[in-house]
């Protein structure tokens, strides 16, 4: 903790960790690609990291590559945003996380807080043994963002950028800068502790977050959803399985399908015929554009319904809250 001498505001952020590259170590500190992710501590990570008017505190929820993300640790994550939150000493809560699921993440936490404080996720594209780490300037920038009064919601931190939980997106593999807004561009920047806002915070209404929170802290397991994709070549196979299985009683059967269709929505035509008759068996069919860039724009008639801007990761979560009996 850091307290300035005219007796300045301090303000509490707790950093959650989850585990990710940013949690990374590497055998030598030249290896920026050859890591294992989840292996150093949160409390490790915020060791020695000052940010002025800022008093933290650290908890592990996980320390996993976020390739392994499940519902498990999005329920439990979930629930220590809402613990957290409900404290009038905290400010606002940080959560440490692998890049590769961080929008999956994000949107998640997005559809089920109603958050009126900042819950800022942070990552790194070099684990924290490189000789030169991202990870500790985007921790740093999170934390000031948390720090924030009158941010809101859930947003995400890197590169100096912050982005709204529903328009993030990895769009790089490598560089420090992975993620992406898309046509929306970021919600702001953050430069030296400071904060440039380009536009509004993302909320989520109360009602439809404490609806889709509840269903989520009470459904005794998920509904299973399964993304398949549209193609060149795309056939039918995959989908009517996926409709014997379910028709033939099997345990944990697709309850739903997002199609990860071709530009505006378009979908193979023998794939389309397998997702009507998986409609007409009960499974709930979502198309969601696999563009990285844009929304499905309304106009041109489809049996089947969209998931307008949702990416199709994005739109199997928004499927699997809707899914859910509570
Ligand atoms: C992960 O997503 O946990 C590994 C990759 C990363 O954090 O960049």
């Amino acid at each position: 903790m850091t307290t300035g001498e005219k007796k300045e505001r301090t303000a509490r952020v707790v950093v959650l960790g989850t585990g990710g590259t940013i949690a990374g170590r590497a055998r030598g500190a030249g290896d920026n690609v050859g890591y294992t992710a989840g292996e150093v501590s949160v409390s490790d990570l915020i060791e020695g990291l000052e940010v002025p008017g800022v008093a933290l505190c650290a908890e592990q929820v996980a320390n996993i590559d976020s390739k392994d993300m499940d519902a498990r640790v999005w329920h439990a994550l979930a629930a220590r945003c809402v613990h957290w939150l409900a404290q009038d000493e905290v400010a606002g809560v940080v959560v440490t996380h692998g890049t590769d699921t961080l929008e999956e993440t994000a949107f998640f936490l997005h559809e089920v807080l109603a958050a009126s404080k900042p819950v800022v996720l942070t990552c790194a594209m070099r684990p924290a043994s490189a000789l030169v780490p991202d990870g500790p300037q985007n921790l740093r920038d999170a934390i000031a963002l948390a720090a924030m009064p009158g941010v809101q919601g859930v947003t995400v931190v890197c590169a100096g950028t912050v982005h709204g939980a529903p328009d993030v997106q990895k769009v790089h593999p490598y560089r420090v800068d992975a993620f992406s807004s898309g046509d929306m561009g970021p919600v702001g920047y953050i430069e030296e502790g400071r904060l440039r806002q380009a536009r509004s915070w993302p909320t989520t209404p109360a009602g439809q977050a404490r609806e889709s929170m509840r269903k989520a802290a009470l459904a005794v397991s998920w509904p299973r959803v399964e993304i398949v994709t549209s193609h060149a070549g795309a056939g039918a196979a995959l989908v009517d399985l996926l409709v014997r299985e379910r028709e033939g009683g099997a345990v944990e059967a697709v309850q739903g399908l997002v199609v990860a269709a071709t530009g505006n929505g378009s979908v193979h035509a023998t794939l389309e015929q397998a997702l009507l008759r998986a409609e007409a068996a009960g499974i709930s069919v979502v198309r969601a554009t696999r563009c990285a860039f844009g929304q499905i724009v309304p106009g041109a008639r489809h049996a089947l319904r969209d998931a307008g801007a949702l990416s199709p990761v994005k739109a199997r979560i928004a499927l699997m809250l809707s899914l859910m009996q509570g």
